[in-house]
């Protein structure tokens, strides 16, 4: 039985005021005892998240970390640094970081040197809609995952999360996502067989409110990677309880 999981990824928003706000209100509302609650918020704000949200039992990760370890990268945050501050979890291979240029490499890398400082990866994949519309979904998604699989360990999780569906409203089907995971689960068992069934496969792309429990109710979603409407703590609450 895999426990379900919310994560919010709260992308490049907030500020000190704001957050302070939304998470002492999800302190209040939101219940991590049936599922893992993540927050994803940027950087500056982990150590803020973290003090917040302490006893509450929800988790924290990173939106993105360095392949390296240390040393001369500027801008860069190491994985280290992310678990040394009370990260969990990183969120890697976004597809607004892969739209930006990140290849599968880089992602692969990165995962390696998450997984080496204690960090949970959060994987993401997922394809266009001209790609979807060209029927080469599943070939994107299983060609993303080739340069993640052979690393793969106890503990990843996979979020598909379609491109067209990010931020735009138009959520996958529960059917759709359902398809997608069920090759996803077929694509681990096949390459990776003694994690396929304890990986958790995550959906996200416009989860809210109002569509969370059909889309959990299906037999691969494990739970969800939710953008906007995880910045709204009604929303996101309603959206973990659908979970729980
Ligand atoms: P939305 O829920 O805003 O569509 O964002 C999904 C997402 O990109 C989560 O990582």
């Amino acid at each position: 039985m895999r426990r379900s999981v919310v994560a919010g990824n709260w992308k490049m928003h907030g500020s000190s005021s704001m957050i302070e706000d939304l998470v002492k209100a999800l302190a209040d509302s939101v219940s991590a005892d049936a599922c893992d609650v993540i927050v994803s918020p940027s950087f500056p704000y982990l150590p803020l998240v973290q003090q917040l949200a302490a006893g509450t039992g929800i988790g924290l990760a990173g939106q993105n970390c360095s392949a390296h370890s240390q040393g001369a990268h500027t801008g860069e945050v190491a994985a280290d640094m992310l678990r040394d501050i009370g990260c969990d979890w990183v969120i890697l291979g976004h597809s607004e970081r892969r739209q930006a240029g990140e290849t599968d490499q880089e992602v692969a890398a990165k995962a390696v040197a998450a997984r080496s400082a204690g960090l949970k990866p959060i994987l993401c994949v997922g394809e266009t809609l001209e790609q979807r519309q060209a029927g080469d979904a599943v070939a994107i998604v299983t060609g993303q995952l080739e340069a993640l699989v052979a690393d793969l360990a106890d503990g990843d999780m996979i979020a598909y999360e379609p491109v067209w569906a990010i931020g735009t409203g138009e959520t996958a089907t529960p059917e759709q996502a359902q398809e997608m995971h069920g090759e996803i689960r077929a694509f681990l068992a096949e390459r990776q067989p003694a994690l396929a069934e304890a990986t958790r496969l995550l959906y996200g792309g416009s989860v809210k409110a109002d569509n969370a429990s059909a889309l959990f109710a299906e037999e691969d979603i494990d739970g969800g990677l939710v953008g906007g409407a995880s910045l709204k703590a009604d929303d996101f609450a309603a959206i973990v309880r659908a979970a729980s």
